[in-house]
């Protein structure tokens, strides 16, 4: 269908690179805005590899989604310095307010909550991204605002 002509015309482009399957994955979530599982039989069988291998791939990669996101997306940033300042914490009422977990999106489709592993703010931490755009020092009631405006 749909999804497996575009996703040939990606490989097109991408597979000449050395190594594409980062690119070639990487370029199907910008253009569907996930990883659509028709996409993998087609990405295998383009570039000669087993279904195993490239789903392996996508799941071991934390930034391929298998369904489509949230009108928003919010990263909580989980690594080192974020944690030290509290990250878990924050990342647990972030939860308890969206009513997900990782990965999940809330029932109205506004939001998608998803880990992130640096965002090179460690100075600020801890630090969440909203729709690409950084925040630093942030706490429960800075994301609870980030929340309802992007639900607006
Ligand atoms: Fe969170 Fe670097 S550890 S921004």
């Amino acid at each position: 269908g749909d999804i497996a002509t575009r996703t040939i015309a990606i490989i097109d482009q991408l597979k000449h690179l050395e190594g594409p399957l980062l690119p070639i994955l990487h370029e199907i979530q910008d253009e569907f805005g996930y990883v659509p599982q028709e996409a993998l039989p087609v990405i295998a069988s383009e570039l000669n590899l087993s279904r195993a291998e490239v789903h392996g791939v996508v799941s071991f990669y934390h930034d391929y989604r298998d369904h489509p996101a949230g009108r928003h997306v919010l990263k909580l940033c989980r690594a080192e310095a974020c944690q030290s300042m509290g990250g878990d914490g924050l990342a647990e009422r972030v939860k308890v307010l969206l009513g997900v977990d990782w990965h999940g999106t809330t029932p109205d489709g506004a939001i998608t909550l998803e880990p992130v592993f640096c965002l090179g703010l460690c100075s600020c931490s801890p630090s969440a991204m909203m729709d690409g755009e950084v925040h630093g020092r942030v706490d429960a009631a800075d994301l609870e605002a980030l929340i309802s405006e992007a639900r607006r």
